[in-house]
């Protein structure tokens, strides 16, 4: 593997996360596959999750990890090409870029959309010069349109906790106080339609993702039909994605907020969320603290999920 940014990067669903439990029988199985290879972690974006599950399967496969925040320490780098540089920013994204790449081995990035220019986001210019212009493997921390660590690591959740073959996973859109990006339900529908789950999306009118990344799911606008015999429900948050309204906030309606009577409609399902959570906004204490919440084993699934991605990013400089 040479990238990973997206579903079809990591090829076979089945293998990969028969490769997850493999790692996650033993985690320090390879621990020599990384020795003297370098991880720079580079974040434009704050994370807790994401920066310390990567960090910690890098060195689970005996990697040297550095950690850039970009906003942090570093100089502020241009990211468009042809601006008259005579503002804040002290660096061009063009010569950052290898120079980062002269010093490490895989480097990883997180960037999120700024919803300032919507061809922008989804066009993932930012990573896209990293894949082009850092002469390295390049993995995604979340960037402008997908996040798919996290959603390989609630793909090897919902396989390790379903009791059905293809259960039925319902994502739904949960009201939150600001604009966040739509790269969580991109990409975790992207995995869930690979997967080929019954999926089922929920979300008020105007709340409508890419249609690319919809595929073949259902959408039901009745939040309450759509959860019913749910075996897993996936909260999140999102902007609105749809023109004129892109990264816009269109409701903070909590009659969406997951709440113990919305669970009893389901097939006593598992409630997921990737974190960070607003409660009593997304989710209710109730909920996000009962038995069925997989909150916290999803979360530490990032590990694996990070350690199968590097593993094989390593395999590939080999
Ligand atoms: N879920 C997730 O990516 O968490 P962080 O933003 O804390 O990394």
């Amino acid at each position: 593997m040479d990238k990973f940014t997206c579903v079809e990067d990591i090829g076979d669903l089945r293998q990969a996360v028969a490769e997850a439990l493999e790692i996650k029988r033993d985690r320090f199985q390879f621990t020599g596959l990384g020795r003297n290879k370098t991880l720079l972690m580079l974040f434009f974006n704050s994370s807790l999750r994401t920066r310390l599950s990567t960090q910690k399967a890098a060195m689970n496969l005996g990697m040297n990890v550095m950690v850039l925040d970009v906003n942090q320490g570093a100089w502020k780098l241009e990211t468009q090409r042809g601006v008259v540089m005579d503002g804040d920013k002290a660096e061009h994204l063009l010569e950052a870029i290898p120079v980062m790449g002269s010093y490490c081995d895989v480097i990883g990035v997180r960037s999120f959309a700024r919803f300032q220019d919507k061809a922008e986001d989804y066009e993932e210019r930012v990573l896209e010069q990293f894949i082009r212009h850092s002469g390295r493997p390049v993995f995604s921390m979340e960037a402008a349109t997908r996040h798919p660590l996290q959603s390989f690591a609630d793909l090897i959740t919902i396989e390790e906790h379903k009791a059905v073959e293809r259960p039925k996973v319902v994502m739904t859109w949960a009201p939150h106080p600001n604009a966040l990006p739509q790269a969580v339900p991109n990409s975790f529908a992207e995995w869930m339609n690979a997967a080929d789950y019954d999926f089922v999306i929920t979300h008020p009118e105007g709340y409508e993702l890419d249609p690319k990344f919809v595929g073949a799911a259902r959408v039901e606008y009745d939040q309450r039909k759509a959860l019913e015999g749910a075996d897993f429900v996936y909260a999140k948050n999102w902007a609105a994605y749809t023109d004129p309204n892109y990264g816009k906030v269109l409701s903070r309606d909590r009659a969406w907020t997951v709440d113990a009577e919305k669970m009893a409609l389901t097939n006593n399902a598992r409630f997921m969320h990737c974190l960070p959570v607003r409660r009593n906004m997304i989710v209710t204490d109730e909920v996000i603290e009962s038995p069925r919440s997989l909150v916290i084993p999803e979360a530490a699934n990032r590990e694996i999920a990070a350690q199968v991605v590097l593993k094989r990013l390593l395999e590939g400089l080999n």
